[in-house]
């Protein structure tokens, strides 16, 4: 299969072999658009997913980027946490630590990780929307193979969200208090990057690009950035159904 065909004329869904051809593909192009944004000194503000499919590109990045990328330029967000200490196995920033930042020269002061530490997650999804940019340059996300993106989950009032930029939000699927951007910080954004990998998500990934149903009902549809620019990073696999 040749790298980088598109799918579907409508969206620009880019298939590879296999999981490391997606990481190394989409490292190629994230590593353009921080060089192009910071070229004239500006300062490129990056929104990370988690889950388990973006730790390649993390320690494609860490391996292959880490002299290339001018990290001290680059401001980091999550665009979704669990509710879990910082140091647990199930924590989005954990992974990202030990896959990423823990390898790259990333400026502490530049790195914004979702709190977790308030008793009250209101609290804390309040504290993170007083960080946020007013628009990402990139966000990263992934899909769940219930159409679900960061933590915006299929029937969850959280996607009405008129106002709040950061809400609380409760998962079917463990662990259930999480932290997400709504899809209204996901929109102010110039472009998203979905990476998607493997047979367990080709339902679900034909149904948005090819059906693209109701975002209440499948809520990586409402995800539409304000700069236009969605691309579907995906290997054979995810793609098989479309
Ligand atoms: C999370 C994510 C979530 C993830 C999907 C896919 O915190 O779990 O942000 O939206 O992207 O659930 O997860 P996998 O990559 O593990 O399949």
């Amino acid at each position: 299969m040749a790298s980088g065909l598109t799918a579907d004329a409508a969206a620009d869904v880019r298939i590879f072999p296999d999981p490391d051809a997606v990481a190394r593909a989409v490292a190629v192009h994230l590593t353009s658009l921080i060089e192009a944004k910071t070229a004239g000194g500006g300062s490129f503000f990056l929104a990370l997913s988690g889950g388990r499919t973006p730790r390649a590109l993390y320690q494609c990045l860490a391996a292959d980027y880490r002299d290339r990328i001018p990290w001290a330029l680059v401001n980091i967000f999550w665009s979704d946490e669990r509710y879990v200490p910082h140091d647990d196995p199930r924590s989005n920033y954990g992974m990202a630590r030990e896959t990423l930042l823990d390898h790259v020269p990333v400026s502490a002061g530049r790195v914004h990780p979702m709190p977790t530490d308030p008793a009250d997650p209101d609290e804390a999804a309040r504290r993170y929307e007083r960080t946020l940019p007013r628009v990402f340059d990139l966000v990263l996300l992934g899909i769940g193979s219930d159409g679900h993106t960061a933590s915006l989950f299929p029937g969850s009032p959280t996607l009405d969200e008129p106002e709040r930029r950061v809400v609380v939000a409760s998962a079917p699927i463990e662990p259930q208090v999480r932290l997400t951007l709504t899809l209204g910080a996901l929109n102010g954004s110039d472009t998203v990057f979905f990476v998607v990998t493997g047979a367990n998500k080709a339902p679900a990934l034909r149904r948005i690009v090819k059906d693209s149903p109701d975002y209440h009902l499948c809520p990586a549809v409402g995800v539409r950035p304000r700069g236009g620019t969605v691309i579907w990073w995906v290997d054979a696999a995810a793609a098989a159904a479309l």
